[in-house]
């Protein structure tokens, strides 16, 4: 059989994405420019975010086109994600998907964000079939999914207010570390103790799948102003790496005792959160003495990418679930099939 190739957009937040993949998840090309311009402001700025998307965006897909080697002619379907995300951000993905659209000819598919995180593994372990437990956890979101197929999920946890990156970046905000936060508060966890500081674990009751991290946020709040300056330079190192355990440890917790509990034997960590060396390392070592297997995505694929969503599209390319150019982008949270 010809091979099929999916040409696709990833421009939710503030990369501007632009993959070619086959029908077989194997990633010809997936460039990605992130915005350093945000830098400054300590977070994203959702107009020049979509600002600088639109000046991306053409020369991205030219060079990811030239580094797949393959030619428009070629491409069978056009992927782009259209929610969840920054509405004027995900804007310029889904105009310039429908333009490629219309002017070649070519069928369009719609990707829900989290749903392509969730790909990102099947990228990197080409055998993953459902039924799995996914944890989702991005600089938005974090979700419990359970996958029955690959289009047929239910949420049985998610947060009740922040995201468990949103908390790896407003902790370093509140250290100075910068932004994005995760692997600021990673690299600077390195040299630290862990145990040097008990923040509460969320939500710490049994039978409760849901999250919630702005507990955890007022107590490192409060703990940063009872301290001295001269103390928080002294244990930035310590701090971190006890914050970093206090997130990671409540992901943990409540994702194994679901998988336990219902007798899932699959867990699938995806999203930008999922690259922490902390986490990974926790879930690795239970999965060495249980009988639970973990996946994670390759490094490269935690974050926002456009290959992920070519990679979610391709079960809907199959059953040709393609959508017309009515299609609009919306920022409505959570996973869902679209
Ligand atoms: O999935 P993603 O790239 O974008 C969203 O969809 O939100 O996730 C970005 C989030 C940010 O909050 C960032 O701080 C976090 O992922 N992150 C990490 C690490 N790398 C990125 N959090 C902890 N440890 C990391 N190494
Ligand atoms: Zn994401």
């Amino acid at each position: 059989m010809n091979k099929k190739y999916i040409l696709s957009f990833e421009t939710s937040c503030d990369d501007t994405s632009v993959a070619v993949v086959d029908t077989d998840y194997v990633v010809l090309s997936n460039l990605i420019s992130s915005q350093k311009e945000h830098e400054k402001y300590g977070g994203i700025v959702p107009e020049l975010a979509s600002r600088i998307h639109i000046k991306n965006i053409m020369l991205l897909t030219k060079k990811a086109m030239i580094e797949a080697g393959v030619s428009y002619k070629e491409i069978s379907a056009i992927a782009v994600s259209i929610n969840p995300g920054l509405i004027g951000s995900l804007l310029v993905g889904v105009s310039y998907a429908k333009s490629l659209s219309y002017a070649l000819d070519i069928p369009l598919i719609a990707i829900n964000h989290l749903l392509g995180h969730v790909f990102a593994n099947k990228i990197t372990h080409r055998e993953l079939e459902p039924p799995f437990l996914s944890l989702i956890v991005s600089g938005g979101h974090t979700e419990l999914v359970k996958f029955e197929a690959d289009y047929s999920f239910e949420t049985v946890g998610k947060t009740r207010d922040d995201a468990a990156g949103e908390a790896f970046d407003k902790t370093a905000k509140l250290l100075n570390l910068g932004y994005p936060g995760g692997p600021a508060i990673q690299r600077e966890a390195q040299n630290g103790d862990p145990n040097f500081y008990q923040f509460p674990l969320c939500m710490n009751q049994k039978d409760n799948f849901d999250f919630s991290f702005s507990g955890l946020k007022t107590a490192i709040m409060n703990y940063i102003n009872s301290q001295t300056k001269e103390n928080i330079e002294k244990h930035k190192s310590d701090i971190a790496a006890s914050v970093q355990s206090a997130i990671v440890g409540s992901l943990f917790k409540k994702t194994i005792s679901y998988a336990k509990k219902y007798k899932i034997n699959k867990i699938v960590v995806s999203g930008g959160v999922s690259a922490n060396a902390f986490l990974r390392l926790k879930f690795e070592e239970f999965s060495k003495i249980s009988h639970i297997k973990v996946f994670f995505p390759k490094l490269e694929f935690c974050m926002d990418n456009a290959a992920m969503i070519g990679a979610a599209a391709i079960p809907k390319f199959i059953e040709k679930d393609f959508s017309d150019l009515s299609l609009n982008a919306f920022s409505k949270k959570g996973i869902r099939r679209l």
